[in-house]
């Protein structure tokens, strides 16, 4: 595995490899890995000549202060955890992906401002800002996002698209613990205990999966006073949207694809998870 810390040595390693037209599968992170992280390195290994890796823990996607310093920051461990299956890691500094404050704005409409945009305005600018320079940057045949950040992911596809990007996007399944708690760099911020109070927002989830009979509004109402009797959970919200416009639904009838989505907090630590209705 190769280390590479500035734009300029990766463009020189990239060169290298395209003019040998060899296939690139990229996976942006923001480290602290895991085996949610893994799983799409290990798909894009299977699918790719050359997988490139991103740690970068970018501080414009933050909203607050404070969740940016003490956001786990574990090298070393991510290093030995991902080298036998990764090609190159990138991993550069804040002056390196800044040297000026960022000022591109993106914009996606409804996407944006729905769920996880309502709570932390500017966010998804953040991700768009950084995740577009890096697929600017790497010019990648394939790149890997997890549906555990299902909104993420959707406004990725949107970017692609909007940009005419020449990139496939993966989306990757949610990878959890076996409490079904979803695996989360932030998890690590937890204490046992209360890992196993957050898992229990899956349990909820998955209980209302197998409720086929209540209506999409009797579903909402179900999950979210399930999750706001739980002792040490501050409910965020919870919503049932299409998975291509993330339009709320009204009924299950005439969707292709219904999505769960939830955010909550746990001792001031901020936690989302999705399920698939259809
Ligand atoms: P980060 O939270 O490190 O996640 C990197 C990628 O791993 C994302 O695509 C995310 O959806 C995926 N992932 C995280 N947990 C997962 C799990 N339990 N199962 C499956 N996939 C999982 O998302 C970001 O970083 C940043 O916003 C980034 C895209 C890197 C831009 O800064």
């Amino acid at each position: 595995m190769l280390l590479v810390k500035t734009k300029e040595n990766l463009s020189e390693v990239l060169f290298r490899i395209k003019s040998n037209d060899k296939s690139i599968g990229f996976i942006p992170t923001m480290g602290a890995l895991h085996q949610g992280h893994l799983s799409l390195i290990q798909r894009a290994r299977k699918e790719n000549l050359v997988v490139v890796v991103s740690i970068f823990i970018n501080p414009i996607q933050f909203d607050n202060k404070e969740d940016l310093q003490k956001y786990p920051r574990t090298l070393n461990e991510d290093i030995a955890m991902i080298e036998q299956f990764t090609d190159i890691l990138f991993i550069p500094s804040e002056e390196e992906m800044f040297p000026k404050p960022p000022t591109e704005q993106y914009y996606f409409d409804h996407l944006e401002t729905v769920m996880e945009g309502a709570s932390r305005p500017g966010h998804f600018n953040g991700v768009a800002i950084i995740v577009k320079r890096f697929f600017d940057l790497i010019n990648p045949d394939k790149v890997y996002f997890g549906e555990k950040d299902f909104q993420q992911l959707v406004i990725i596809q949107a970017l692609v698209k909007q940009y005419e990007l020449n990139t496939i996007v993966v989306p990757c399944p949610v990878i959890r613990e076996p409490n079904g708690l979803a695996m989360s760099s932030r998890n690590r911020q937890l204490s046992p205990q209360e890992q196993d109070i957050a898992s229990k927002v899956y349990d909820i989830l998955e209980q209302s999966l197998t409720m086929k009979s209540l209506s999409v509004k009797q579903t909402v109402e179900f999950v979210i006073s399930k999750i706001t009797e739980i002792e040490g959970i501050t409910f965020d919200y919870f919503q049932i949207v299409d998975d291509k416009t993330l339009q709320e639904l009204t009924q299950w009838e005439g969707t292709a694809g219904a999505v769960g989505c939830v955010a909550f907090h746990i001792n001031n630590v901020r936690l989302i998870d999705n399920v698939r209705y259809r």
